[in-house]
């Protein structure tokens, strides 16, 4: 039997519970279950789908919408008892497992996704065996690499502030520590190359050649998630690296919107809450935010997982009645967010945190370190413990 163990270095999850996955795969299918069906998008392209906000995505398509989808991620099976693979195989298996009793077409890429053999063999499915068109497809990746793939060179992103260094307080789950940290500003070229891999440009590399190959139905949205934070983060994000390759998509959409004019299509940005996923756990300072704000959002019954968000934008707002726009026309469910008391009592909360409250009641600690876990499999509700082995794991098949 195998001993599922949480390992974490830093805010980095090593350890995996591919049970605990599962389960947790299974509880955002629930949630969405019990709000009902409602009228969507019928066949999806998920490009980021095994985890966080692509998954939830998929999940809300699936079961609420009653879609098939594509999704494409970068993950690693099982190897050995030592090494379980990653969190977002499992995620792809539970997915396609659950969908496919419904009766839906759940397909899976594990590929790198900004290679031009990757965009070649999505589009070969969707004319041989997905009905020849997608009429929506959500761009939700997330990476630290990545390779040109014209010229091969490889781009490495940084997380960084522009200008001035800044420093603030962080929090290290492995440690349970709250200290202070510096953030260096970044060079020119930092963060050139950061809007290399986080901008925009394999989204529209991916949207032309969908065009190109005549994949697309009339009338297609393409949608990418963005966050734009408030004067509590933007030093570090909105100001930062990570920001400027944000800026970026906002100009590939205006250029794939002109793409897509002829088939009645539309790129929208989603500016999306702060939620906790792999990537949002190591920006630095972000999780002393996220412990304030969720507090805040608690109390006043508006803070949202992955699931909950996605499930509010497609059911409620992109495929509902209450979209809410800004005035470059991005989507704005991260309103609740913004909201200018839960901003002014999330600021005021931060500026008490030390070394002796921060994981206390008086924020949000332990429920981000539990989000934190379920996204490897650990404290997952309804867990229920199983005998495993390793081979049986490597039987899974996406
Ligand atoms: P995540 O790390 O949980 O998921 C990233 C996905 O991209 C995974 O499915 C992974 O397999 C896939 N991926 C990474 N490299 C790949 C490659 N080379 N080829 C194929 N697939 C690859 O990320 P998360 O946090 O869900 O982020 C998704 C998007 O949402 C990002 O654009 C992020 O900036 C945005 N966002 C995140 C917020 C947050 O608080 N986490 C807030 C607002 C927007």
């Amino acid at each position: 039997m195998l001993n599922f163990k949480q390992n974490i270095r830093g805010n980095v999850a090593l350890g995996i519970n591919p049970v605990g996955l599962k389960q947790e795969v299974l509880n955002q299918i629930n949630y969405v279950k019990n709000k009902g069906t409602y009228e969507g998008p019928k066949k999806v392209l998920i490009i980021g789908a095994s985890s966080s906000y692509g998954l939830a995505t998929r999940i809300n398509l699936a079961f609420g919408a009653g879609a098939d989808t594509i999704g494409v991620s970068f993950e690693k099976g099982p190897k050995n008892e030592k090494n379980l693979g990653t969190a977002g195989w499992y995620n792809n298996i539970a997915f396609k497992e659950a969908a496919e009793k419904e009766g839906l077409i759940a397909k899976n890429f594990v590929q790198d996704a900004f290679s031009h053999e990757s965009k070649q063999e999505v589009i070969d499915y969707i004319k041989n065996e997905f009905g020849g068109k997608v009429d929506l497809v959500v761009y939700s990746l997330a990476s630290g690499r990545r390779t040109d793939p014209d010229t091969k060179e490889t781009y490495t992103s940084s997380i960084k502030a522009i200008g001035e260094p800044v420093v603030g307080p962080n929090i290290n789950m492995q440690n349970e520590a709250f200290y202070t940290e510096t953030l260096d500003p970044a060079t020119d070229q930092e963060i050139h190359d950061t809007v290399k891999v986080m901008g925009g440009e394999d989204w529209e590399l991916w949207m032309k050649a969908l065009k190109e190959a005549d994949v697309l139905a009339d009338g297609v949205l393409t949608t990418n998630y963005s966050y734009l934070g408030t004067e509590l983060n933007r030093p570090y994000y909105g100001g930062g690296t990570l920001g400027r390759a944000k800026a970026d998509c906002d100009d590939k959409a205006e250029n794939i919107n002109e793409l897509l004019a002829d088939i009645n299509g539309k790129a929208l940005i989603v500016v999306a809450t702060a939620v906790t996923t792999k990537a949002s756990s190591v920006i630095p300072f972000f999780p002393v935010y996220c412990i304030g704000l969720y507090k805040v959002m608690e109390e006043k019954g508006t803070h949202e997982t992955p699931i909950m968000h996605q499930d509010r934008i497609y059911r409620d707002m992109i495929y509902g009645n209450n979209p809410e726009y800004d005035e470059t026309g991005r989507l704005r469910p991260d309103s609740w967010e913004l909201d200018s008391d839960t901003q002014a009592k999330t600021k005021e909360l931060i500026l008490k945190l030390n070394e002796g409250n921060f994981n206390t009641d008086l924020t949000a600690y332990n429920l981000f370190y539990k989000e934190f876990s379920n996204l490897s499999g650990f404290m997952v509700d309804g867990y229920v413990e199983q005998d495993i082995t390793i081979d049986e794991l490597k039987a899974l098949k996406y």
